[in-house]
């Protein structure tokens, strides 16, 4: 395998770079995501391929033992197999708690390999087998070491926390605080940056195995406490920000192999998740120190929703009842939620909003960046069932119009419109909402009094123009097209 050269490998790179620069872009918007996702699909093809025949390459000059084609093709065979099978079988709802395990596995990807490189320096062809690890290359082993076992423990806490349905109390979403919590986390901080720096200073042939083993079990540990106290609505800023933690620990690794694409790809990850977790924080109003370090998000937090709340008189209706105010009116704003990609009613949405449009009402969804569990979950959904973007409006776009809209349709829709946010009490307070309690009249539809993900009793319910109807949202939606008819 000694036909590529490196100028080739490096241009392939090159091009497999700009695929990723292009599926960023393209992502940027549901319009052009499909093409983005074809870019990233290239671009991640050309990059193993090249890696493989680089590796190939490498082993063939160093001419050390069997070449290992075996092994990479079962590595390709299995976690492809598993990675396709996965991808194929998991439902929409499930997506951000799947984004985070894989997450968890980039973070391993990168202990594991850190472990292998301190271990045997000149397969890695940082050392040879009579110098000790140069300076930088420690250094890089430790940050790649750090990084990556605090994204593994952190994913999988937040893999627990956001599939709610596991009884172990780290996997909760209601966020597990305690006293001295913070120092506790300081000091941890602090001794991995220490063990760090003897690791690094320590010049011996044989690695300073000892702190650097202390120093990655404590990396794993601080992942684990710096999770644990997020809770309830502040869940979508730590996915983004392990998001960002996974590529940066790529890229470590890349630092480790001396893989420019690694890199590339690790810092392209990284930073496109540090500018999703600032969007996250800007939309939940939050400081992304204070999610981090703080971890508030709701005392009363209970992830997945399904806590039951105060029994209080509401106003409820049946799908027609609804049907005819909305018929009757001049605009409608729809603000879907969780609820609505729990039951896939997006398409029986749709049709009710063309009957609508037929009737001369004017319709208009609009999203708040938070809805559902995943960053643009409801762009998705809505794309799905091939509503016309022109419809679609961003929370800062649409908020202003509610208080003249006549009709604010909530589908499955609880924390993002709940005005409990406006209470400096409340741990959801400061969160924009989308100002659906200033329309003139208020339509939910759940299926039953059940909070949110953030555990909330939600006061916009009692309302006098509030009508509740309860039900599935599919079934619900599909009884007011017959309706509207
Ligand atoms: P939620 O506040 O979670 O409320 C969803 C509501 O949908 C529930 O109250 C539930 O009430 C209802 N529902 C569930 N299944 C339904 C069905 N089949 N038909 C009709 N209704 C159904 O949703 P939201 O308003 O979209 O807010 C999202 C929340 O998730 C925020 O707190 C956000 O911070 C958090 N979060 C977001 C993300 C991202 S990145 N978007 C990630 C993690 C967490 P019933 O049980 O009574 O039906």
């Amino acid at each position: 395998m000694n036909f590529i050269s490196m100028n080739v490998v490096t241009l392939l790179y090159l091009v497999a770079s700009v695929c990723f620069i292009q599926a960023l872009k393209g992502l940027s918007s549901p319009a052009t995501a499909r093409q983005g996702n074809a870019f990233g699909m290239t671009g991640m093809a050309i990059a193993v391929v090249t890696t493989i025949a680089l590796i190939m390459k490498l082993k063939a000059q160093m001419a050390t033992g069997s070449l290992g084609y075996g092994l990479v093709a079962l590595g390709v065979v299995v976690g492809g197999g598993i990675g396709a099978t996965l991808a194929k079988r998991v439902e929409m709802t499930k997506m951000p708690e799947l984004v985070a395990a894989m997450h968890s596995l980039i973070g391993l990807a990168a202990v594991c390999i850190a472990v292998a490189a301190v271990s045997e320096p000149w397969a890695f062809n940082i050392a040879t087998r009579d110098t000790p690890l140069p300076f930088g290359n420690r250094l890089e082993l430790f940050i790649g070491t750090f990084v990556g076992a605090v994204t593994f423990s952190g994913s999988v806490i937040a893999f627990g926390k956001l599939s709610g349905k596991y009884k172990f109390r780290l996997f909760q979403g209601a966020p597990v605080q305690f006293a001295g919590q913070h120092i506790l986390n300081l000091i941890v901080a602090l001794v991995i940056i220490g063990l760090g720096l003897v690791f690094c200073f320590d010049d011996g042939i044989a690695p300073a195995w000892t702190p650097f083993i202390v120093m990655a079990a404590l990396s794993f540990v601080l992942g684990v406490l710096i999770i644990i106290p997020i809770g309830g609505a502040d869940m979508p800023v730590v996915v983004s920000m392990l998001n960002s933690y996974s590529g940066w620990a790529a890229a470590g690794i890349g630092f480790s192999l001396n893989n420019s694409m690694l890199i590339i790809a690790g810092s392209l990850v990284g930073s496109s998740g540090a500018i999703l977790s600032y969007i996250m924080c800007k939309a939940m109003n939050r400081s992304f120190f204070n999610v981090i370090l703080g971890g508030f998000g709701g005392e009363a937090a209970a992830a997945g929703g399904g806590g039951s709340t105060e029994q209080r008189p509401v106003k409820s209706g049946s799908a027609d009842d609804a049907a005819f105010i909305m018929a009757n009116a001049e605009s409608v704003i729809i603000v879907p939620g969780y609820g609505l990609a729990v039951a896939r009613a997006q398409h029986a949405l749709k049709e009710l909003t063309e009957k609508l449009h037929e009737k001369g009402v004017t319709v208009k969804y609009a999203i708040h960046p938070v809805a559902g569990r995943m960053p643009g979950h409801m762009n998705v959904l809505l794309a799905e069932a091939e509503v016309p973007y022109d419809q679609v409006f961003e929370m800062e776009d649409i908020n202003g119009e509610f208080g003249q809209a006549d009709v604010a349709l909530i589908l499955g829709a609880n924390d993002v419109v709940n005005p409990a946010a406006k209470d400096p009490k409340s741990p959801i307070a400061g969160m924009p909402i989308l100002e659906a309690y200033k329309a003139k009249s208020i339509i939910v539809n759940k299926r039953s009094m059940a909070s949110g993900y953030a555990g909330l009793d939600n006061e916009l319910f009692y309302q006098p123009n509030t009508m509740m109807v309860f039900g599935d949202a599919k079934k619900i939606i599909e009884e007011m097209v017959k309706a509207v008819d």
